[in-house]
């Protein structure tokens, strides 16, 4: 009798040890399944997911067919009820429209837009509907007209173009209402948002590269150049420009991976010759908080 109820004391004391030194050794808030905002949304996240899934898995291999159809799945997945909750707010300006999820606490904001194009109003409306102590960064090769918008916005103004590497190299820019090909000075994205943004927490960050973004994809992998730089993004908002075959599979494997990833949920498509997408990270604690619960 003795023998025994000792046993199953010893028995118990090493597995509350067990767990205890599991439970402690917990590497990242992730992993918390009791408390964690993440895991609080996390059944949310994995029905849009499903959704997503099984409207374009026969998609999958045929990247002319998911450039041409995912808008439609992800019109279909953004109505579901687990999506019900967020309220994602529009912001036009004068020929699109960004989005955006304001935070509910009195948290301030870090906004940067990549790409000015001679237009701040999306913007000015965003900035009315955040808290005091937000930040407006903006990049755009073009200085005149951007340099003068994004300063009267209150913002920070940076006369370069914004990539994946830096260097000269020809872009598409908006001079006197027309698109021309100019050769601008690019600065790797690491660097900008590191060394001269000095930001690392990035609520939104609006990407309208005229072709840029495609080499920006791979930086949104897990593991990729943000996470290893420590970079977070709450929520972004990318327009793709209109691609050729070859940029047809980057965008074909840039969406598959972010679904494989389970990082970031996709609203809003926008598809005409462009197309423009709203990204919201499921699964950081902080944005999560901040945005989604
Ligand atoms: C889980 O995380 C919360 C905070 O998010 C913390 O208070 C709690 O102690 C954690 N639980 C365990 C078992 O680590
Ligand atoms: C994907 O969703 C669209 C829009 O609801 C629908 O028309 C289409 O049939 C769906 N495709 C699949 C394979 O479920
Ligand atoms: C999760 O989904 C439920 C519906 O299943 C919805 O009522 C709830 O608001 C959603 N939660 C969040 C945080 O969006
Ligand atoms: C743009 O317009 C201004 C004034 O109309 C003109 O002075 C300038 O030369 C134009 N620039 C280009 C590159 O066409
Ligand atoms: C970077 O930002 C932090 C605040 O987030 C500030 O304390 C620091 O001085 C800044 N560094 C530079 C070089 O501006």
């Amino acid at each position: 009798m003795r023998k025994s109820s000792a046993t199953v004391f010893f028995a118990a004391l090493s597995i509350s040890l067990l767990l205890y030194i599991s439970v402690s050794n917990t590497p990242t808030p992730r992993f918390n399944f009791s408390d964690s905002a993440v895991s609080k949304v996390w059944s949310n996240y994995t029905a849009w997911h499903d959704c997503l899934m099984q409207n374009i898995s026969k998609l999958h291999d045929d990247p002319n067919a998911l450039w041409g159809n995912l808008w439609r799945g992800l019109k279909k997945c953004e109505t579901i009820d687990e999506m019900k909750g967020l309220f994602i707010g529009d912001y036009p300006n004068s020929d699109e429209t960004k989005r955006h999820i304001v935070p509910k606490m009195e948290l301030p904001s870090v906004i940067i837009t990549l790409g000015i194009g001679h237009d701040t109003g999306a913007e000015e409306k965003l900035k009315k509907g955040l808290k005091h102590g937000s930040e407006f960064f903006g990049a755009d090769p073009m200085h005149e007209i951007n340099e003068d918008l994004f300063t009267k916005l209150g913002g920070k103004y940076f006369p370069f173009a914004v990539g994946a590497t830096p260097g000269l190299a020809e872009a598409s820019v908006l001079i006197n209402s027309t698109y021309t090909t100019k050769t601008v000075v690019n600065v790797d994205i690491i660097y900008f948002l590191k060394k001269l943004v000095n930001r690392t927490f990035i609520d939104d960050i609006w990407i309208d590269g005229e072709g840029a973004e495609y080499g920006l994809f791979d930086h949104f992998y897990n593991g990729g150049a943000f996470d290893q730089n420590g970079i977070t993004f709450c929520q972004f908002n990318i327009e793709i420009h209109l691609p050729d075959n070859l940029q047809k599979k980057l965008f074909h494997d840039f969406i598959f991976q972010l679904l494989k990833d389970k990082r970031y949920a996709i609203y809003r498509p926008v598809q005409g010759s462009h197309m423009r997408l709203f990204m919201l990270n499921y699964a950081n604690e902080e944005c999560v908080y901040k945005y989604i619960l």
